[in-house]
């Protein structure tokens, strides 16, 4: 199972054993790391992974969830 967790103002990082990060041609990137980051800010020179950029570029998130959206967070 693979947990996706929103970082205030940061990425989303994605923890499980069993987790691919594949692109729109199917081209699959190799993640060194764990948890995988992903970047969120858009301003990462390395993306699709967090470089750390969004601390620079001060990244003000929006809401973790759009209220009203139906979505809840699971318990
Ligand atoms: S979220 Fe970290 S560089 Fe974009």
């Amino acid at each position: 199972m693979a947990t996706i967790k929103l970082r205030l103002n940061g990425p989303y990082l994605i923890e499980g054993d069993d987790v691919k990060v594949v692109d729109w041609n199917g081209a699959e990137y190799h993640a060194d790391r764990r948890p995988i980051a992903l970047c969120r800010c858009g301003g990462s020179t390395k993306k699709p992974f967090c470089d750390g950029t969004h601390s620079k570029v001060g990244f003000q998130a929006a809401e973790a969830a759009v209220p009203g959206s139906g979505d809840k967070p699971a318990t």
